[in-house]
């Protein structure tokens, strides 16, 4: 089985360079499918799911490479042949392209999307908007087909400013007649870089970053260049990381704006935290304080992403730390797997009471999801002896190389594999 295996006990000194964020790029790549012609994206992480993207365009009749950071997407020749089970199950983004295909074929025929397993995760949102801009939909036990034969822009409010219903609704309202409202949007940092991404190829989209955003559709797209922003779930992880092992790391380029909430409670916490031209200095010399109220929420909130790391680093804190998600209902699943490393770790409801102080130890865990396996990796950081942790694969699909990461801040880490 993949995995990797941690000896760690000392505090983090080094830099690390932030990749390009996933969450970002992944609807960005589902929108170059709406342009007919070659979009070429800097600063794209290699992760597994932009290989499972690259591969649902491929199959959608795309031509793409990836060099080094650069992806290119022609789409000139694309068709809406419909997806393989093997790539939209593998990944939540795949849904992105509802709004895509729909925009450039008028038509998708798909499973149900996959992803990490935190919470039931549905996509009515998704689909009641798009119902109402005039699509058609057939939902069956194993997928569903969507067709649109005239898109037509609409007001929509949605019921919860979901990330992924906001940039699906984005996506098709660009090839909508007439203009799309959208109420009750989401204000995230990756749906002000899509809309950067389609107003750069021509759209006309005014208002993202807040909670009412106006699409005009039917504006000529045409190809482009552009730069995915750094991922503030990785720095803010990286955060996390210092926060419990201690120590002094620089995150190079890290998107310092996008991280406000992290910061705060990093500086609650006992950090130093400081912004230089190069990016995020992060200094622990102590223990960490506990925290008492720490809630996940919709952006500019404490993200959802970075509560298994922080949960994680809050195990060092002498005292007690609540934690509460209000975002998925099925987010504590690495508390299992910290209590195996000696962590004395309660769950009431939606709230995780830590009561943390003494040192995690080493034992054999496994990652359940993406960013709950990124926390392990940090409370192996954290802890004495040597610490084993299987289904790497679900780390690989948001971190480039975190074994590469943690070694450049000193840490004894290697990605291998175990019986
Ligand atoms: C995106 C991010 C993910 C992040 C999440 C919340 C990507 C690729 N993933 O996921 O990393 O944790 O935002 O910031 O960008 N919901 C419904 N019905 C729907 C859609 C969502 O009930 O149709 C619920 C979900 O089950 C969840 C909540 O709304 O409880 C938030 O989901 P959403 O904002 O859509 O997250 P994603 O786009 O899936």
């Amino acid at each position: 089985m993949d995995a990797i295996c941690v000896r760690g006990g000392n505090p983090l000194f080094g830099e690390v360079r932030i990749q390009g964020s996933k969450n970002a790029v992944l609807p960005i790549m589902a929108a170059a499918l709406l342009i007919n012609d070659i979009c070429i994206i800097e600063n794209c992480p290699r992760i597994t799911d932009v290989e499972y993207m690259k591969l649902l365009l491929s199959e959608a009749g795309c031509f793409v490479s990836h060099s080094d950071r650069k992806l290119v997407i022609d789409a000139r020749c694309a068709t809406g042949e419909r997806m393989s089970k093997e790539a939209v199950t593998g990944m939540r983004s795949s849904i992105m392209l509802l709004g895509a295909m729909l925009g450039r074929f008028g038509k998708i025929s798909s499973s149900y999307p996959g992803g990490c397993v935190i919470g039931k995760r549905p996509i009515d949102i998704h689909i009641r908007a798009l119902k109402k801009m005039g699509v058609r939909v057939r939902e069956e036990a194993d997928g569903f087909t969507a067709k649109a034969s005239h898109l037509k822009g609409c007001i929509l409010n949605l019921p919860f400013p979901s990330v992924g219903a906001t940039e699906n609704v984005i996506l098709a309202a660009v090839k909508a007649e007439g203009d799309t409202y959208l109420y009750n949007a989401a204000k995230e940092p990756e749906i002000v870089s899509l809309c950067a991404f389609l107003n750069k190829a021509g759209a006309q989209i005014t208002g993202a970053g807040s909670d009412r955003i106006k699409i005009t559709g039917q504006k000529p797209l045409h190809g482009i260049t552009y730069r995915v922003p750094a991922d503030r779930i990785v720095a803010g992880t990286y955060v996390c990381a210092v926060l419990g092992a201690g120590g002094h790391v620089l995150l190079r380029d890290a998107p310092y704006g996008e991280m406000e909430s992290m910061v705060r409670i990093a500086t609650l916490a006992g950090a130093e935290v400081a912004w230089s031209g190069e990016g995020l200095s992060v200094l622990m010399e102590q223990k960490p304080r506990p925290i008492a109220n720490v809630k996940t929420a919709v952006y500019p909130g404490f993200p959802t992403d970075l509560q298994s790391p922080l949960l994680a680093a809050l195990t060092a804190a002498e005292g007690v730390s609540v934690l509460e998600e209000t975002i998925f209902e099925d987010r504590f699943r690495i508390v299992g797997e910290l209590q195996k490393m000696g962590a004395d770790i309660r769950i009431e409801g939606q709230k995780a009471i830590v009561k943390g102080g003494s040192r995690l130890r080493g034992a054999c865990v496994s990652a359940g999801e993406l960013r709950g396996g990124a926390g392990l990796v940090i409370a192996g950081c954290m802890a004495d002896q040597e610490t084993v942790i299987t289904n790497r694969h679900f780390i690989d699909r948001g971190y480039e190389d975190i074994c590469r990461d943690y070694q450049n801040l000193g840490v004894n880490i290697v990605a291998g594999k175990t019986e």
